[in-house]
């Protein structure tokens, strides 16, 4: 048996989005991307790997998962066996028990991957003591959900897709710590807390083999790139939240012209993108951006929190408000969840 080992990582959200791969099985993505961790959302993972249990047992918010269901070998299933053909000599022979718990409800519809394979592969490097350096940790993350691989860092992030078949220049670096903009804000108005009806991972899919518009985005991808660099590193707010805003229209632009379309907004998350562009024109700079759900996250200032949060009351249909700020690195706890 290996020791018990737990983990906490949190979620984020991306500046300039990851959207489709160029290697489904070892989860490569056609164009880099920029994210930055949140604070306050997080999951939190206990892992052991015994010779004496007859298989892998997995608990998510409290629920058994069943290890026969088609999601599971989608991902947590894909994720270990992986991890045991890397690792053959640590993981091979032994089962594993998962007790994994995210600190939002899972009803609140917010993407919980990123901060579950975070955490996930943060706590196998400690139980099966694999000793991986912080590169290591984000290509494995990376091979249970592409958006984990940033999440092993906090503040600010960059995904780089890499070049090499085999994954291993295709990792997260840290651009900023979070010390490094204290005030940046992100907004994220819940508008709907029933689960979106196309996962990113098949909705990439489809976008990649059927929109017209594919191409278009991936030519966009490296000036966005360059721009939230730069923007991060002078703490340009106005150019991340311009060049965040409109790289978000654009990977929309390619969901709904997918066939069938995939749109994932609702009519809650419209007014709040007129609210948004209508509080801009009124002198309160803010910016939003949504990813493969109905969320509106909104990026802001310190300052100009409370103007914002007090005129999205005028929206209808919100369910939830949370406010988050740059968060930590993924990190080990002794807290265990069994
Ligand atoms: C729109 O990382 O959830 O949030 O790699 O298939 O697990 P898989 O997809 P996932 O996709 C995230 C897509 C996005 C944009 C982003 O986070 O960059």
């Amino acid at each position: 048996m290996t020791k018990k080992a737990s983990a906490i990582a949190n979620s984020n959200i991306a500046l300039v989005k990851y959207w489709g791969k160029r290697n489904e099985d070892l989860i490569l993505p056609y164009n880099s991307s920029i994210s930055v961790t949140l604070d306050k959302i997080y999951t939190h993972t206990t892992v052991e790997f015994s010779e004496n249990l007859k298989r892998d047992i997995i608990i998510i918010n409290d629920k058994e998962i069943n290890t026969q269901d088609s999601e599971y070998e989608e991902y947590v299933g894909r994720f270990l066996k992986k991890l045991r053909e890397l690792y053959p000599n640590k993981a091979k022979n032994l089962n594993a028990k998962i007790v994994s718990r995210n600190n939002f409800p899972t009803a609140a519809g917010l993407a919980s991957s990123a901060s579950g394979f975070a955490a996930l592969a943060l706590a196998c490097n400690e139980a099966l003591e694999l000793n991986l350096s912080k590169k290591e940790l984000s290509i494995l993350a990376r091979l249970g959900s592409g958006s984990a691989c940033r999440s092993i860092y906090g503040g600010f992030v960059e995904w780089r897709k890499g070049i090499f078949e085999d994954g291993r220049d295709s990792y997260a670096e840290q651009i900023a710590t979070k010390e490094h903009w204290p005030d940046f804000r992100i907004i994220i108005c819940i508008t709907s807390s029933k689960e979106k009806k196309i996962k990113s991972r098949a909705g990439m899919k489809q976008t990649v083999l059927t929109s017209p518009f594919y191409k278009a985005w991936l030519e966009t991808i490296e000036e966005d790139i360059r721009l939230v660099k730069k923007g991060i590193i002078e703490k340009d707010f106005k150019l991340v939240g311009s060049v965040a805003e409109l790289n978000c229209l654009r990977m929309h632009s390619t969901m709904i012209t997918t066939k069938p379309p995939i749109i994932y907004w609702n009519g809650a998350t419209i007014e709040i993108i007129n609210l948004v562009l209508r509080l801009r024109e009124e002198g309160i700079e803010c910016y939003f951006t949504i990813d493969a759900g109905p969320q509106v996250k909104i990026l802001c200032l310190e300052e100009f929190v409370k103007d914002i949060v007090e005129r999205i009351k005028e929206v209808n249909e919100i369910e939830n408000i949370i406010i988050t700020s740059p968060g930590d690195d993924a990190k080990v706890t002794n807290e265990h969840l069994f």
